[in-house]
């Protein structure tokens, strides 16, 4: 598979992500509630927040959203630290287990359906914008970066959580397939992915090009964090395993923030 730039507009790939995740939903229902229940933990190792330090301990007060919510466990954690969280997604499957959840953990708070690359939000309405594997794969980040500096509040700050580079780089074509040491195809120019066994359309871009992006669109970069699991970590996913993740990240956090006085 090579990464392709372009192809296709807006509305082909949020249609295609939504059928893909509509379908997916049963299977992510089946940890919901394992995900609400507990401490924060992230990723496709579950590494805990103790290690990666992604969130203030107390974060009394402030307005939060989760771009490409899914489930929104993201958000359960965010509230029970005191914040108040907004979540958004494109698909209804997805966003009735996270209604359900908040039934049954009476845990409740806003839960849009729509577009994280161009939310019905006011400009600077949040303190922070969140996405664990949301909008920071499944949205075109020319677009969804944008669009969060945009409903940020000046010293408002975005942190997010996907795949790394390399694992874009080694990640065989069928899902089923583990990564091996091996460079399957070129970092240059890499933005818009699809495989040959699933409907979905993923989006990564190369750490340059990730820095350009968040600068342009007004954000300072704060970090670069890559993800290594703890010895003895498992995962769900067939892609990689706990060898290979623990010799090169497999995932990546970025946080950026609006500067102070910006617009
Ligand atoms: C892997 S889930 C992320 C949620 C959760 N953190 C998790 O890991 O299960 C990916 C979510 O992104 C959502 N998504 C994909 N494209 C989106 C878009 N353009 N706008 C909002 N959400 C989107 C999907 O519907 C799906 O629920």
């Amino acid at each position: 598979m090579e990464a392709v730039s372009g192809g296709g507009g807006v509305t082909e790939y949020l249609e295609r992500n939504r059928v893909y995740w509509d379908a997916e939903a049963a299977r992510y229902a089946e940890t919901a509630e394992e995900s609400w229940a507990g401490e924060p933990s992230w990723g496709i190792w579950r590494v805990p927040e103790t290690d990666l330090g992604l969130l203030p301990d107390d974060m009394s007060g402030m307005d939060t959203v989760e771009l490409g919510c899914g489930t929104a466990y993201v958000s359960a954690w965010l509230a029970r630290r005191g914040a108040r969280p907004v979540g958004i997604d494109n698909s209804p499957a997805q966003l009735a287990t996270a209604r359900r959840m908040q039934s049954a953990f009476g845990l409740e708070f806003p839960l849009h359906l729509g577009n994280a690359e161009s939310t019905p939000f006011a400009d600077a309405s949040f303190d922070l914008a969140i996405s664990e594997y949301g909008a920071a794969i499944w949205c075109d980040p020319y677009r969804w970066i944008p669009e969060a500096a945009r409903i940020l509040r000046p010293g408002g700050q975005l942190v997010f959580l996907g795949n790394s580079t390399l694992m874009m780089l080694a990640v065989p074509e069928l899902e089923h397939e583990c990564a091996t040491a091996q460079l399957l195809r070129r970092q240059r120019g890499m933005h818009r992915f699809e495989w040959p066994d699933t409907p979905g359309v993923e989006f990564h871009v190369s750490p340059g090009e990730w820095i350009r992006l968040l600068r342009r669109s007004g954000f300072d970069v704060e970090d670069l964090i890559e993800v290594y699991p703890p010895e003895g970590a498992k995962t769900r996913y067939p892609f990689v395993d706990l060898a290979w993740a623990r010799r090169w990240p497999c995932e990546e956090v970025w946080k950026a923030r609006k500067p102070d006085g910006a617009r």
